[in-house]
Formats: C-alpha cells, structure tokens, sequence
C-alpha cells in the first residue's frame, strides 16, 4: 500500500489553514463546480455517501442535504484541520460524520457507500490506482463515483494567467510534470480515465464542463484570491517575493481577468473535468 504522507503534512500545514481561514470566499467562488459534481451524483433521500478530499465540508454539505436526515454522509480528508473543521459546520447535520485518513490506505468502518464523490479532492494521489482502488473497496455493488477535477492549465484562465504573469515577471517557472499529483493531476482525461478502468471501474466516462468561478468582488478580489489559495502561492513563496512584486502581481491578474467582471461580479470561466463510474 503507497501512502501520500507528503501530501498530508502539505494540507494540514499553512496551504491548509489558508483554505480554512478563507472558507467562505472560497466555498463561494467553486461553489458552481460545487452543485454541478453533487448534481452529477444525483443523490437520493436515504444513501450513503463518502466525501473524499473533503477539504472544509462544502461538498459533503450540499451531499447532505440530499441524502437527508435518514442519509449519510462521510466526509474524509488526509489532513486532520480539514476533519475538525468539517465536524464543527457540521453540528447541525447528524447525518454527517467525519474520518481522518489517506484516500489511497484507509480502511473505511462503516462501508459500504452508495457513491463516492469529490470536488478537487482527487488529483493529489501519488498513486491513483490505489487510492481509486479503495474508494470503490468502499461501495456497493453498483455504487457509483462523481469526481470534479481541473481541466488542463491553459484552458483555465483562473490558473494560465497567474502562470503567464508570474513567468513574465520572473522567469519560466519549473512546470509539474505530466500526469504528477497536484492541481491538474487529472487533467489528461484520457490517462485519468484510465487509472479509472485499472482501478477495476465501469462505465467510467467523462463530461468536461465549462462552469464560471464566482468572485463578488470582481477581477481584483479573485486576483487577491489568486494569491492565497491556488496559482500564485507557490511561485511567489519561492521567490520570496517582495511587496512590490506582489502587488505588481495583483495588478497584472486583476487586468487579466478585467474580461470576465460584469457588474462588479468576476465569472471566470473555468474548465472541469466531472468524471463518473461504477463498482
Ligand atoms: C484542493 S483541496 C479540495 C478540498 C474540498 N474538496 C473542496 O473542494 O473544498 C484538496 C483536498 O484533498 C485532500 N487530499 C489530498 N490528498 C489526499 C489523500 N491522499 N487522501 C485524502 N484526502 C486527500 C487535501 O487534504 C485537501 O483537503
């Protein structure tokens, strides 16, 4: 069994705590991509559903509300911030309980599940076969999986800008390689899928949506955005960017995404992968 430990001391550290501490920004601006992988689940009153990579909860908490009280609802991350977190919005909602473990090794108790879901949760595995693997040792027979994941860099203006912007500034950057865990980890629909069909799925399919990025505060609040959670933290950390540069930066992307504001509102248009499959 291939554990993703790095990427569990990454999220329960500072890229973590800025996803908690921006929570509602951030719960809003995917909130789009939010409805669309819960609606491709398609719930109903009564199942059982495991959230995985659920980050601070958005996505288990819509889940939960079609599942209902009689439901039940998973929600399962590497990085035990994120599991707390969940457990405190989550008061309300007995149907929802939470488990700390890595997607590609944990032994989830209360199996089986009637569909295993995710926003974004699901291209840091650095083995994706086993991770999916154990996701679908965790459903039923004919249980089904509703996974949103980053299309590629360049058709998602929310990530190819800050990319162009910062590289213009200073200098190419080190790209990931094809296919490694990350962002766009599963961006190549067609190696993803087919990490899919080595897991022993069926019927795995995908449906590349473009779903718009919400920022009430326009192209500058989704350029300030840009620069805690997502495209910009890394490269700038790296360089240990200066105020001027940072603020350069801000100014830049707030341009870039100028296009995309209408009526003080930012939809960016961003590309989703919505993969699907069976047990
Ligand atoms: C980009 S965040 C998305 C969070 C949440 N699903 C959302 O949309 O708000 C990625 C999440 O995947 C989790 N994650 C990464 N690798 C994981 C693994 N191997 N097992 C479980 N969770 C993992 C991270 O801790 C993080 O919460």
């Amino acid at each position: 069994m291939t554990s993703n430990a790095d990427e569990g001391a990454f999220w329960a550290g500072p890229a973590g705590a800025k996803w908690i501490e921006f929570e509602a920004e951030q719960d809003h601006f995917l909130s789009e991509v939010a409805h669309a992988v819960v609606g491709m689940a398609g719930l109903r009153a009564g199942e059982r559903a495991l959230d995985v990579g659920c980050g601070t909860g958005a996505v288990s908490l819509l889940a939960a509300k079609d599942v209902g009280p009689t439901g039940h609802v998973l929600a399962t991350d590497i990085a035990a911030p994120f599991v707390d977190r969940v457990a405190e919005r989550a008061q309300a909602l007995p149907q929802v309980g939470v488990q700390l473990g890595d997607a590609q090794t944990v032994d989830w108790p209360e199996t089986p599940f009637d569909v295993a879901l995710s926003r974004f949760g699901v291209m840091f595995f650095s083995d994706p076969v086993a991770a999916f693997t154990n996701i679908a040792k965790a459903l039923r027979p004919g249980g089904r999986m509703a996974f949103a994941a980053w299309g590629r860099t360049e058709d998602n203006p929310y990530w190819a800008e800050p990319r162009r912007i910062i590289e213009e500034m200073i200098g190419p950057q080190n790209r990931a390689a094809p296919n490694a865990p990350g962002p766009m980890g599963l961006a190549d629909a067609v190696w993803a899928q087919d990490q899919m069909t080595q897991a022993g799925l069926k019927d795995v399919a995908v449906d590349t949506r473009e779903i718009p990025l919400l920022h009430e505060g326009g192209a500058m609040g989704a350029a300030d955005l840009s620069l805690r959670i997502g495209p910009a933290v890394r490269p700038l950390r790296e360089i240990d960017a200066t105020p001027e540069q940072v603020a350069a930066y801000k100014a830049q992307t707030a341009q870039a995404f100028q296009s995309y504001e209408t009526g003080g509102q930012a939809r960016i248009p961003a590309t989703v992968h919505l993969f699907s499959a069976r047990v």
